[in-house]
């Protein structure tokens, strides 16, 4: 339980790599992570909410306006809630939104509200990820503070070789498992 009492918010946004999605919250909270997962609409039409609540065992958000605490406001009370949000995948649009301050979904406006740590995690077809508007919302928001783990090369869902797969979840989960130790020593 490498991770006992540290929280992790996972956003995730609607690319074919959702199903990893799965996994990742499957060993995050192996790892001891206290997990919760928002996705965007486009993200249920990959896989259902339900995967994801049965997954982390939390409920699980996708809209802004569904407030299930009346003493608390949802995306505020997520964003103060975590200690690192992940974006994985993140997708072309969601990159687009965030990068230019669009907050019109439960995901983006929770990013705009949090203070924790933001990683991001691209997933798209190969020129999608090299199209000048991609790389410029990419860089920033780096700018603005975003760490970005880079998706690898290899064979891409659309059929294309090329950089654009999701990282793989257990190697993600690894990067988690070492920030929070590194946090741990300062
Ligand atoms: C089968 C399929 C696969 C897709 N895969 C990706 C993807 O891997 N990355 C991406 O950026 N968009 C992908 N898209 C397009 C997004 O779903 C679309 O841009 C959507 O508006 C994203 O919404 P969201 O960012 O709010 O989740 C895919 C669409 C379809 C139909």
């Amino acid at each position: 339980m490498r991770m006992k009492g540290k929280n992790v918010l996972l956003c995730v946004s609607g690319g074919i790599a959702v199903y990893k999605a799965v996994a990742l919250v499957s060993k995050l909270t192996q790892a001891g992570a206290n997990v919760k997962v928002i996705m965007t609409d486009s993200a249920k039409k990959f896989v259902t909410p339900l995967t994801f609540q049965v997954m982390s065992k939390n409920d699980v958000y996708f809209d802004t306006f569904d407030e299930k605490e009346s003493s608390v406001i949802a995306h505020i009370d997520l964003a103060d809630w975590a200690d690192l949000i992940i974006i994985a995948p993140a997708t072309a649009n969601v990159i687009g939104k965030l990068a230019n301050g669009i907050a019109d979904d439960m995901l983006t406006t929770t990013y705009f509200a949090a203070t924790c740590p933001v990683w991001v995690a691209p997933a798209m077809n190969v020129h999608m990820y090299d199209h000048p508007a991609v790389k410029r919302n990419i860089s920033r928001l780096s700018e603005d503070g975003c760490s970005f783990i880079e998706p690898s090369e290899g064979y891409l869902a659309c059929g294309y070789v090329g950089k654009g797969r999701l990282e793989e979840p257990e190697k993600i989960t690894q990067l988690v498992i070492e920030y929070f130790e590194s946090e741990a020593r300062k």
